[in-house]
C-alpha cells in the first residue's frame, strides 16, 4: 500500500479527468465518440487511465465532461476498476475548457487535501505519488508532470529552478523559442486553493490563464518524469501510441500464424476477428472485435476499430477505419486517411494518401488528392 496516499491521516487523493473536449483534430472519428474512448490496443483510453488510477490506490475518478460525452462513456460500460466514479457535467453549449469545469467540480472536490487532475487524451506512465511529494515540498498551488518532447513547441514549456519551482510556464512558444525541451504532460497536482484562481460559469484555459500567473508568484512546480508519454490529440500520434504499446508487448506474443494467412508481428487481435485466405496482417495492425476480413488482404501500420469488414484483394497501410465501416473488395486505403463509422467504400475504390470520409458517408468513386468527403 503506498503510505503517502492512504495514511490515515491524509486523505486519499481524488482524481479530475478531463474529457470534455471536442477531439477536432481527431475527426471524423470524434465526430462519433470522444477522444477518451478512442481504443488503444483494442481497450478505451479511459479504461487504461482507470486502471492507472486504482493501481496508484486512487478510489475516487470525477470524469468532467459535456451531456455528449457522459452518454458515450455510460453506454460503453467501461470496468470501473472499483473506482467511485462521479460525473461532473459542463453547462448546456457552453464549453469550459480545461480550467473552467475544475471550478465546476468544486463541490465533489475535497477543500483540505491536493486533488490530481489529467488531461483525459494522455497515456502517461507517471508515477502519482512523486508528483504529489514534490507538491508538498514545495507548498505548490499547482504541480505539473513534465515530460521532455524533440518539438516542444507544440505544448506549454516549463522552465524549472533547482528547488522543482516552476520559474516560467509559455503555451506554445513560437518554434525554437522554448527555453527548454521540457513539457506539460497533462498530469497536475492541485491545491483547493486554485479554485480562488478560477472565475465561476466562465471558459478558461489552465494553461494559458492560470499557470503562467501562478508562475509568477512562485507557486508553480514541476515534476519531470522519464515513463511512456503520449497525447493522442492527432491521427497520426493515435497511430503512433497503438505501435509503442505493440512494440512494448511483442515479447510475450508468439508469431500467430492462421491457415494461409502471415501474420507479421506485433498485431493485436480481439474477439471474434476472422480472416480469409492468402491475407498479410502486419506489422502494426490492430484488429478491433468482431471484423471480417476477405482473401487476399493486406493490413499493416493500422487501427481497425470493431465490426469491420474488408473485402477481398483490398489492402489499408497507415489508416484508421472506424466502427462497422465497410470496405468493399479491391479498394486501396492509403496513409494518413481516416474513415468514419459505418462509412461504405466501394469495390475497387482507391483513396490516396490524408483523405477522410465522413461517418456513414457512401464513397463510390477514387479520390487522389487530400481531402475530407462528407
Ligand atoms: P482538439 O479540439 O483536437 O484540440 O481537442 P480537445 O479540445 O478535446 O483537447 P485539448 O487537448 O485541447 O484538451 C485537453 C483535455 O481537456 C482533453 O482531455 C479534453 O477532453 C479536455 N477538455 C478540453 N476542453 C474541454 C471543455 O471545454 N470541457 C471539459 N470538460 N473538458 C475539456
Amino acid at each position: 500500500m503506498n503510505i503517502s496516499l492512504q495514511s490515515k491521516t491524509v486523505k486519499p487523493l481524488k482524481a479530475l479527468i478531463l474529457a470534455g473536449g471536442f477531439g477536432t483534430r481527431l475527426r471524423p472519428i470524434s465526430c462519433t465518440r470522444p477522444k477518451s474512448l478512442f481504443p488503444i490496443v483494442n481497450k478505451p483510453l479511459l479504461q487504461w487511465t482507470f486502471e492507472r488510477l486504482a493501481k496508484n490506490n486512487i478510489t475516487e475518478a470525477i470524469l468532467a465532461v459535456n451531456h455528449q460525452t457522459e452518454v458515450y462513456i455510460k453506454q460503453h460500460r467501461i470496468p470501473k476498476c472499483e473506482l467511485h466514479i462521479r460525473y461532473s457535467r459542463d453547462p448546456l453549449r457552453k464549453p469550459l475548457g480545461t480550467g473552467g469545469p475544475i471550478k465546476k467540480a468544486e463541490k465533489l472536490i475535497s477543500h483540505d487535501n491536493p486533488f490530481l487532475v489529467l488531461n483525459g487524451d494522455i497515456f502517461a506512465d507517471v508515477n502519482y505519488t512523486e508528483v504529489l511529494n514534490i507538491h508538498k515540498e514545495g507548498k505548490a498551488v499547482a504541480t505539473i508532470a513534465l515530460h521532455r518532447a524533440e518539438d516542444p513547441s507544440r505544448y506549454g514549456v516549463a522552465e524549472l529552478a533547482e528547488d522543482n519551482r516552476i520559474k516560467r510556464f509559455i503555451e506554445k512558444p513560437a518554434r525554437g523559442t522554448a527555453p527548454t525541451n521540457l513539457i506539460n504532460a497533462g498530469v497536475y497536482v492541485l491545491s483547493p486553493k486554485i479554485l480562488d484562481y478560477i472565475p465561476n460559469g466562465k471558459t478558461v484555459s489552465l494553461e494559458r490563464e492560470i499557470f503562467p500567473k501562478l508562475a509568477d508568484k512562485g507557486t508553480l512546480y514541476g515534476y519531470a518524469f522519464e515513463g511512456l508519454w503520449m497525447d493522442i490529440g492527432k491521427p497520426e500520434e493515435y497511430l503512433q501510441l497503438n505501435k509503442i504499446l505493440l512494440d512494448s508487448f511483442t515479447n510475450k506474443r508468439k508469431l500467430r500464424s492462421r491457415a494461409r494467412t502471415e501474420v507479421k508481428n506485433p498485431v493485436a487481435f480481439d474477439k471474434g476477428v476472422s480472416i480469409g485466405e492468402k491475407s498479410f496482417i502486419g506489422p502494426y495492425a490492430v484488429l478491433g472485435r468482431d471484423i471480417v476480413v476477405g482473401n487476399n488482404v493486406h493490413i499493416r501500420d493500422s487501427v481497425i476499430f470493431p465490426g469491420v469488414t474488408v473485402g477481398d484483394s483490398s489492402s489499408i497501410n497507415g489508416a484508421i477505419i472506424g466502427e462497422g465501416a465497410i470496405i468493399g473488395r479491391g479498394v486501396k486505403i492509403e496513409k494518413g486517411c481516416i474513415i468514419g463509422d459505418y462509412a461504405k467504400i466501394k469495390d475497387n475504390v482507391s483513396l490516396a494518401e490524408n483523405i477522410s470520409v465522413c461517418p456513414a458517408k457512401e464513397v463510390s468513386e477514387s479520390a487522389l488528392t487530400p481531402k475530407c468527403i462528407y
